[in-house]
């Protein structure tokens, strides 16, 4: 199959002219170019690539691919990042970070194969997903589209998502923003990253390489760049690490505009032929909508200040691509047909996915309702839908729409509700707002309709979070509080006496000291989706049970960051003086109706050579008094290092369904050889000694072993 792709691909390069093959290296989308630009770049149905096009719009571009002389189609791209979710009527599914908290790998590849067959279906050929970028900073505006903060995590899970977009060939995945785009400095978007070669290896690379590994057809680089050097421009980073070292041999597209950003933004350019030049020694394939790329690269090959075996590097990646998903066969693959968009099947697997997003992080008894006559629904985000669907939807892109009412078949937390308790009296006031710019009159009114719909009532369910604009790309955040009158809205509440359940819908971590003194139950939801409202309704009332765990840790304060779990632990007193350690909601934290316990961890062997498999297992008890799902984690330590080592590092989990009163002996096979570090030299060393494992369910109670290596 390699072969017969690779035989194809080198026939059409070697009839190409070398217009023809920038034309493949050449993105472009209608929306960023001029019109006139973009009209004469289309009629010509050479250029590579368009992103943003929906399904129905891409017959447009038929006729002049037809017309060219060799004939071949574009690739046309899309921000599905978490659903087709550019799609009006298309599934909607939580955010990456929701979808991180559910630890479920199976679940991830699903939600890809679904996004895939959607996408398919809509006549498009990839999704610029998913984000491996980690959340370490709380302030980055972007937090909502990773994985969390963990490298392994989301080293497994964008790997499961990698291999369900792709399963069905029809569909490329992007992995990006290659790399540490996350990291940037006080988590300022775009900004430089102070990254050391050895913490890029040690951290930041792995869920590239697992992406790479998963066989990810395309990879986009960040807009940001390394202690210095943007991405777009490093030959270290790109074509000498990516590409040689990890061994990546799909494309690299740019980030919007980033070749553009390498002369105004950056300043390592005087014009765009400097700029094509750096960016495509730099290993970047194809250029996303910088279009005067297409002319200025031709002219560098031109006048020999590009050497033409670069291009064919590119267009021979690009067009193996192509290969790989069958646009290049005389007849192409048959998609599925455009009545799944959306389709009952899909938002089955979507309220699945909603169910295990949610993580439970108080509950004092309160839950699960039990023959309560009258809720009371307040907050800003109860009937939300906007809100509730984070960012990268039609909503939000291109323009946003704040005010947008649920559609059918999609659940609010309010609709929710009012479909699970029908036996009980629902009565709805928003409250505030969340930004809190409405008049001071309007605002006591709102303030004023919450109280007095919460004045009988048996319980309070207080949806609160954060809205779009405090989220995504220019939206960075100084303050991770709930913004306007929401702390507030739920003190006053209690004051009245009232029992508490506070939902939170929000796109990333946020200072919770307030909500936390005022809450009987606290129910994190970040950005759930389409079916967030029925599944937290179907939890709340019992029916099903929490299984989530964070995928990223809680602040105590917005100075108290990063507050990430895998840090360094030498630091003077190990706190600030005027905030306490670490995190009150961390890494793996997530409770449940059922209640865990575990015995003492036990290795098949105690001590072991370098390179041979131990494994390692704990039972787990479930003591509640209902079923429940646990997630089992695993994390190491070397104890003593030549370099510092990070107080612990996840290395394995494992879901697992254990009945009430049941027990499971969950079993991790540890090859030792993942025990090992990059070195002051960047080379990755196992080193004999001793090594410490702790198991966890979570993050905040360990039980370890030690293991010796000789
Ligand atoms: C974002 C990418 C996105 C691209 C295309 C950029 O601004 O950083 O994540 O895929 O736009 O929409």
């Amino acid at each position: 199959m390699k072969d017969v792709i690779e035989e194809k691909v080198e026939k059409i390069l070697s009839k190409m002219t070398l217009e023809e093959k920038i034309g493949q290296m050449q993105q472009i989308s209608f929306n960023a170019v001029p019109a006139e630009v973009f009209d004469g770049m289309k009629k010509t149905g050479i250029i590579g690539s368009y992103l943003h096009v929906l399904g129905s719009e891409t017959s447009a571009f038929d006729e002049s691919v037809q017309k060219s002389r060799l004939h071949i189609p574009p690739l046309f791209g899309i921000d599905a990042i978490h659903g087709h979710a550019l799609l009006k009527g298309a599934t909607v599914f939580p955010s990456q970070l929701a979808l991180a908290c559910s630890f479920d790998d199976d679940l991830l590849e699903e939600v890809g194969c679904v996004t895939a067959a959607e996408v398919a279906a809509d006549g498009l050929d990839w999704v610029f997903s998913p984000v491996l970028c980690l959340a370490r900073d709380l302030r980055w505006g972007r937090v909502d589209e990773t994985f969390g903060e963990d490298s392994f995590l989301a080293s497994r899970l964008g790997a499961a998502m990698i291999k369900g977009y792709q399963k069905e060939g029809h569909v490329a995945a992007c992995a990006k923003h290659y790399f540490g785009y996350g990291e940037a400095t006080g988590g300022r978007d775009c900004y430089d990253s102070e990254i050391s070669d050895r913490k890029a290896y040690e951290i930041f690379l792995k869920p590239f390489q697992a992406a790479v590994d998963a066989g990810s057809m395309t990879v986009m680089v960040s807009y940001g760049s390394i202690s210095g050097t943007p991405l777009t421009a490093s030959e270290k980073w790109v074509r000498k690490t990516l590409k040689e070292k990890m061994g990546f041999d799909g494309f690299v597209v740019s980030d919007w505009f980033n070749f553009q950003s390498l002369i105004d933004g950056q300043k390592v350019a005087c014009d765009m032929e400097e700029a094509s030049i750096l960016g495509i020694t730099a290993g970047v394939d194809m250029s996303m909508n910088s279009y005067q790329f297409f002319d200025t690269a031709q002219q560098a090959v031109r006048e020999g200040r590009l050497s033409e075996d670069l291009i064919d590097d590119a267009v021979r990646r690009i067009l193996r691509v192509k290969a790989k998903l069958g646009l290049l066969d005389a007849v192409r693959p048959a998609r599925p047909t455009r009545k799944i968009i959306g389709c009952k099947e899909h938002q089955k697997i979507n309220y699945r996915a909603a169910l295990e997003s949610a993580v439970l992080l108080k509950n004092n008894g309160v839950l699960p309702l039990r023959n309560v006559k009258k809720i009371a629904v307040i907050g800003p985000n109860a009937n939300d839908i906007c809100a509730q669907y984070g960012d990268w939807t039609y909503f939000s892109h291109p323009e946003p729409n704040p005010s947008a009412e649920p559609c059918e078949g999609i659940y609010t937390v309010l609709k929710g509700i009012k479909e699970r308790f029908c036996e009980a009296e629902i009565k709805y006031a928003k409250g505030c707002s969340v930004l809190g710019e409405e008049s001071a009159e309007e605002s006591e009114k709102m303030m004023r309709e919450a109280l007095a719909v919460v004045q009988d009532a048996d319980v309070v369910i207080a949806v609160v979070g954060d809205v779009l604009r405090q989220n995504g790309e220019w939206h960075d955040r100084a303050h991770l509080v709930l913004s306007g009158r929401q702390e507030e809205l739920v003190s006053r509440v209690k004051t009245m006496g009232k029992q508490v359940v506070s939902v939170l819908v929000n796109g990333k971590p946020l200072v919770l000291t307030a909500i936390e003194k005022n809450s009987d139950a606290i129910v994190e939801t970040f950005n759930g989706g389409d079916m967030c409202g029925l599944a937290i309704a179907d939890l709340l009332c019992g029916k099903e049970n929490f299984t989530g765990k964070l995928p990223v840790s809680f602040p105590y304060d917005s100075a108290a960051t990063p507050c990430y779990y895998n840090q360094y632990d030498y630091w003077h007193g190990g706190k600030y003086i005027d905030v306490p350690a670490g995190s009150p909601y961390p890494f793996g934290f997530g409770l449940s109706y059922a209640w865990f316990e575990y015995s003492e961890p036990v290795l098949s062997k105690g001590t072991a050579n370098i390179g041979e498999t131990v494994t390692l297992s704990v039972e787990v008890k479930n003591c509640g008094e209902v079923d429940g799902i646990e997630t089992v984690q695993l994390y190491f330590r070397d104890k003593v290092c030549k370099v510092l080592t990070l107080v612990r590092s996840l290395i394995g989990y494992e879901r697992v369904a254990i009945n009430a009163g049941g027990r499971a002996v969950v079993t991790f096979e540890i090859p030792t050889d993942r025990l090992g570090y990059y070195n002051e030299n960047c080379e990755y060393t196992v080193d004999s000694g001793e090594f410490d494992f702790f198991v966890s369910g979570d993050g905040l109670r360990f039980r370890s072993v030690c293991l010796t290596l000789l």
